[in-house]
């Protein structure tokens, strides 16, 4: 109806399409998700992080065997993303799970785990029954969700709100970087207040603080994201190449490019490239190779050598100032993003690759909000 119409025109505000709203709202979608929950300065000089949702179960998250994650799609890609600092600040193994593949083994899960259900909606039909599957079980299930009142927010012993406001794009952007953040929080609190990494616990929180400007810098990079979209509008496949704290980017940016770009897109894990992937490289296949500085920074500029030893399209994604050091001598495309903790580069490198899908998909045609077959929340299995 005309109303409706109207509506959606408010809701939207400036913008053409929710999903592109949601890509330009996260510097604010990401305050709120850390708004009260992180303590710096004043009278409590400590920096320390606060999540009410957690506080009394802690301990037995601190005393479990094992800490595993599960979700699907999107929310599993965030939940990859901060898998390692998590590793890192708890010393606890981190194991993943895609819930359908977690019920379709009847794989273990034991009472001393902690497992963790990521879910934007709360409502994803496969994770819900994994919820049921490991409460039978006797684990510790704690719920990271955008939605207060959904059933997993309601099943889980405890958990965290990510409060990155309604998405209402199918594609999910804002909550996938509020859930990175979410989960690094979550780390810091498992983490506690070891002296032996308190440099790094607060050198965590000051990115922390200072990321949503980081977000708002790098979305700057919209129109060099329009440009890149138009030389790639005709492209039957995309690879993306990440390891170490961007394999979840490249995962996740290749899911953004297939579910609404309507373009086949793999997201691969540099480490492997030798294993069957390198097969594919030729003059004509694009590739994003994720290169922004860390500790693997080093492998990926090798790989980036040796993708363009067989002529590969590449398009390096780096940190400022390391253009010279990936272009090959202008052998390759570059996308330069502002550089935080390495941790948290994740929640900086997915947002070219939004801008990338959604501009993608304008070109080609395609309906951004509601790409076809797909829906917001698979409640069915
Ligand atoms: C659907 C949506 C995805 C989402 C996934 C998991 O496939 O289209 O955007 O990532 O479900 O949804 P959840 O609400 O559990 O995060």
């Amino acid at each position: 109806s005309v109303l409706e119409m109207e509506v959606e025109q408010i809701n939207k505000g400036n913008y053409e399409h929710y999903m592109q709203k949601e890509i330009h709202e996260q510097p604010e979608s990401l305050t709120t998700t850390m708004r009260g929950r992180l303590i710096r300065g004043g009278t409590c000089k400590a920096k320390t992080v606060l999540l009410g949702g957690l506080k009394d179960h802690l301990k037995t998250i601190r005393r479990s065997r094992r800490i595993v994650f599960i979700g699907c799609g999107t929310s599993y890609n965030a939940a990859l993303a901060a898998r390692p600092i998590l590793e890192e600040l708890s010393g606890i193994p981190v194991t993943m799970e895609i819930a359908s593949d977690l019920l379709d083994r009847q794989g273990p899960i034991y009472r001393e785990d902690t497992a963790v259900f990521v879910s934007q909606s709360g409502e994803t039909a496969d994770t819900l029954n994994a919820l049921e599957y490991a409460l039978q079980n006797g684990a510790l299930c704690v719920g990271i969700t955008n939605t207060v009142g959904s059933a997993i927010a309601r099943h889980t012993h405890c958990g965290v709100h990510i409060n990155a406001g309604a998405e209402i794009g199918v594609a999910s952007t804002k909550a996938y970087t509020s859930q990175i953040v979410v989960m690094a929080m979550l780390a810091l609190a498992i983490g506690g207040d070891a002296i032996s990494n308190q440099a790094r616990r607060e050198a965590i929180i000051d990115c922390l603080f200072d990321l949503p400007n980081k977000v708002r810098e790098v979305l700057k990079l919209d129109q060099e994201m329009k440009d890149l979209a138009k030389l790639l509008i005709a492209e039957q496949s995309l690879l993306m190449f990440g390891r170490g704290y961007n394999y979840a980017t490249a995962l996740e940016g290749s899911l953004k490019v297939k579910e609404v770009a309507l373009m086949h897109s793999e997201g691969i894990l540099a480490g492997e490239m030798k294993h069957g992937p390198l097969a594919l490289v030729d003059e004509s296949l694009p590739i994003v190779v994720i290169a922004t500085h860390d500790a693997c920074f080093s492998k990926q500029q090798s790989v980036i050598q040796q993708l363009h030893a067989r002529k590969g399209r590449l398009i390096v994604m780096c940190s400022r100032g390391d253009a010279a050091a990936v272009s090959l001598g202008g052998a390759c495309r570059v996308i330069e993003v502002p550089q935080v903790e390495d941790c948290l580069q994740p929640v900086v490198n997915i947002v070219p690759l939004q801008l990338l899908a959604y501009h993608l998909t304008v070109l080609r045609g395609y309906n951004v909000d509601q790409p076809r077959n797909l829906a917001k929340s698979v409640t069915t299995e």
